[in-house]
């Protein structure tokens, strides 16, 4: 590969914010294993939170509970050239945060202030030393209002639940376009509204609109990007 980023010696934090299915984690993969940077997925954190009260069986109105799993919730990623892999407690829950019921419930579970705190904390560390490419709701705003790069990417609904169907099919499970256009329009809804750490583009970020652009084209207008600011 050309000498496109100062690579091996940057260690931007690089923030991808976004609504449900706007091809963020897609694009941050692969800037992430382009850059030889770490990626990490916050979503899979709330999914993971959203897991753990399921399996016990908490309900979200039970903040002290909820107080207690977060005591000794252990989420860590696992970085992997075949794709990062989500350990709750120390069990590999990649393929159990992506069922459908897990989506509401981190959608919901993640306006707990106790869990932001938790997840934020979390992240902060993860990220500390840059090297990261980091997507999520809140990333530029409130987790890294520093960071180095603040990309907000958005879609048209319709072309988002084109592509969660797609992916979900390739995953061999059928869906309902009209099905997931809902729960897409649900969870924008419910994670723009909230009190805490609304999604929301950084006054500082860069919008992309990923409608009608292959993965290609997304990630290429983000490493013109970068590459231009890293020569300047
Ligand atoms: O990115 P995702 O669809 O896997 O995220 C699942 C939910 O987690 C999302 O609906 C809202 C929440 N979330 C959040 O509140 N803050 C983040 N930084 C990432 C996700």
């Amino acid at each position: 590969m050309d000498k496109v980023y100062k690579d091996s010696q940057t260690h931007y934090i690089i923030a991808i914010d976004g609504p449900a299915a706007s091809g963020k984690s897609t694009t941050a993969r692969f800037l992430a294993e382009e850059m030889k940077y770490v990626y990490i997925d916050t979503g899979a954190m709330y999914r993971a939170c959203g897991l753990l009260s399921k399996q016990l069986g908490i309900s979200l109105n039970d903040i002290p509970a909820i107080g207690k799993m977060l005591e000794t919730i252990e989420i860590e990623i696992v970085y992997s050239v075949n794709g990062n892999r989500i350990m709750l407690n120390r069990i590999d829950v990649t393929e159990a945060i992506r069922e459908k019921d897990i989506s509401r419930l981190a959608s919901d579970i993640s306006q707990i202030g106790i869990v932001r705190d938790k997840m934020v904390d979390l992240q902060r560390a993860m990220g500390k030393d840059g090297g990261v490419v980091m997507d999520g709701r809140d990333i530029g705003t409130v987790v890294f209002p520093q960071a180095d790069f603040k990309f907000f990417m958005i879609a048209d609904v319709d072309t988002r639940a084109e592509r969660r169907v797609a992916e979900l099919k390739a995953k061999g499970i059928e869906a309902d376009f009209e099905e997931v256009k809902k729960d897409l329009i649900w969870r924008d809804k419910n994670d723009s509204t909230r009190a805490l750490a609304p999604l929301r583009k950084a006054d500082d970020a860069i919008e992309i609109d990923t409608t009608g652009l292959t993965i290609e084209e997304q990630v290429n207008k983000i490493r013109e990007i970068i590459k231009n600011k890293s020569y300047a």
